[in-house]
């Protein structure tokens, strides 16, 4: 009697770890890895022949482009800076891709304060959002403007020993050896040669393709009448945001948000820590999407858009660098000290600068499908992981049957006697 329910509690546990083991198998099997090649539609997707709104094409946003003549954006030529951008290969140790640091969802910036490189070294600053870079007229690059333009930017955290740890040489003879790089450098530039100059001009014209003009502000320009589609308080936003007391508008200008040079916005009154492109100046991204794009400034110290909006309210500090726009007449700084009711609308006016299309559009997307594992020593290891479980387990559950089933039975035997 008692050894049959301990058998049918065997046989049930048994039967559990069997089940499990095969979960187990199952669920390793399914786990995804990113495939190592890219899978690009059969159609090139459209990146040269865009045209731009009115909003972008008038004379005070499109007088900022710094496209040079050498290096239009074709859509060959953005298609292969799009695979760059997004393949880990362009690191030392295949783990790190121009995507890691300025994610889609974030608008091409990066959640964390500081961004990991190849070997999990931190970054001096904080990884800037990338919609519009384009549209910023001396056309330097990262926050204190130290690449005189886009081309010569995109090499540099290739080659930086935190950021990607590579050298142009190794990464010519590393792209040219893979299965799909040739044919892409053939369509985008005439023949199969992979140069360090292709490989630049290809990104600068894939970063230059990221505009983003589908907001709820874009709709504003064209609602009738124009933003009728925004709420009291955005509008609100709007108007405090062009106005002379909060002054963003003077900096971040027209209707793309972008800046025309580095400046000092007070952010500390020691301005030794960094001084950026001088005197403590930095560049700043387009405000599009600056909503997704936390956290904020060069050094990522403020988590919130409202934390932005209390240091301008009543946080700069004077200091020997502080731009005049952010002066009284009496050279110091101003101090608008927002109510809520002025800092909720700032931020819901930012807000309305989101473009959801932007941060989901396939042409900026990853070309790197995830697939389950192809890697045979890898599944081969899986394979011997479980079957030495399921041996052990199996051993395990036999021994204490027979263990059970022995004392069982001499219990038994006993019991007889006793009768
Ligand atoms: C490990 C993280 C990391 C990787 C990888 C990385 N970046 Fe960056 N990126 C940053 C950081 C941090 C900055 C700001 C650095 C500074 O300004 O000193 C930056 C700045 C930039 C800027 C300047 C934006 C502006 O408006 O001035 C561009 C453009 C850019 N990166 C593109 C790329 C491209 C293209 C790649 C791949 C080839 C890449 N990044 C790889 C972290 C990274
Ligand atoms: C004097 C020029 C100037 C004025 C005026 C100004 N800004 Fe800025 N803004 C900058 C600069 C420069 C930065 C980048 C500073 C840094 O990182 O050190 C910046 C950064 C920002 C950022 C963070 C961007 C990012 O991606 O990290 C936001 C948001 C912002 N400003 C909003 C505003 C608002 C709202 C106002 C008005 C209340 C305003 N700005 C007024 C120049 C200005």
């Amino acid at each position: 009697m008692r050894f049959r329910k301990h058998l049918s509690l065997l046989t049930l546990s048994a039967t559990l770890v069997v089940a499990m083991s095969l979960f187990i198998k199952r669920a390793s099997a399914q786990e995804a890895t990113r495939s190592s090649s890219p899978v690009l539609p059969s159609n090139t997707l459209n990146y040269e022949s865009i045209p731009l709104p009115p909003q972008y094409a008038n004379p005070a946003v499109s007088n900022t482009d710094n496209t040079p003549a050498d290096n239009p954006i074709t859509d060959a030529g953005a298609t292969l800076g799009r695979v760059l951008f997004y393949d880990v290969m362009l690191s030392a140790n295949d783990t790190t891709s121009c995507a890691s640091c300025h994610q889609q969802a974030n608008g091409f910036g990066d959640s964390a304060e500081l961004s990991t490189g190849f070997n999990d070294g931190l970054t001096a600053r904080h990884s800037p959002a990338l919609s519009n870079a384009r549209f910023y007229a001396n056309g330097r690059f990262f926050w204190d403007e130290r690449a005189a333009t886009l081309e010569d930017q995109v090499l540099m955290p290739i080659q930086d020993s935190v950021e990607m740890g590579m050298t142009l040489d190794e990464l010519e003879i590393k792209l040219a050896a893979t299965s799909y790089y040739p044919a892409l450098f053939d369509e985008a530039f005439g023949s199969e040669e992979v140069t360090s100059e292709r490989i630049s001009h290809a990104l600068a014209q894939f970063v230059r393709s990221m505009i983003s003009f589908n907001s709820k502000f874009d709709a504003g320009l064209v609602a009738n009448p124009p933003f009728s589609n925004f709420t009291q308080q955005e509008r609100a936003g709007q108007q405090l945001f062009n106005s002379n007391r909060a002054r963003c508008s003077q900096c971040h200008e027209t209707t793309a948000f972008i800046a025309d040079q580095a400046r000092n916005i007070g952010l500390d009154r020691n301005i030794n820590v960094d001084l950026g492109a001088g005197n403590g100046r930095f560049k700043v991204a387009s405000l599009r999407n600056v909503a997704l794009s936390s956290p904020y400034m060069h050094d990522g110290r403020f988590a919130t858009l409202e934390q932005v909006v209390d240091h301008y309210s009543n946080g700069i500090q004077a200091n020997p660098g502080l731009d005049p726009i952010l002066q009284d007449n009496a050279g110091r700084p101003i101090r608008p000290n927002f109510n809520p009711q002025e800092r909720a609308a700032l931020v819901a006016f930012l807000n309305t600068l989101t473009d959801q299309s932007f941060v989901t559009d396939e042409r900026f997307s990853d070309p790197f499908p995830l697939t389950v594992p192809t890697n045979v020593t890898l599944r081969q290891a899986q394979t011997t992981a479980q079957s030495t479980f399921l041996i052990l387990t199996s051993g395990f559950l036999l021994t204490t049957l027979t263990l059970l089933a022995v004392s069982e039975k001499s219990r038994m035997r006993l019991r007889w006697r006793r009768v």
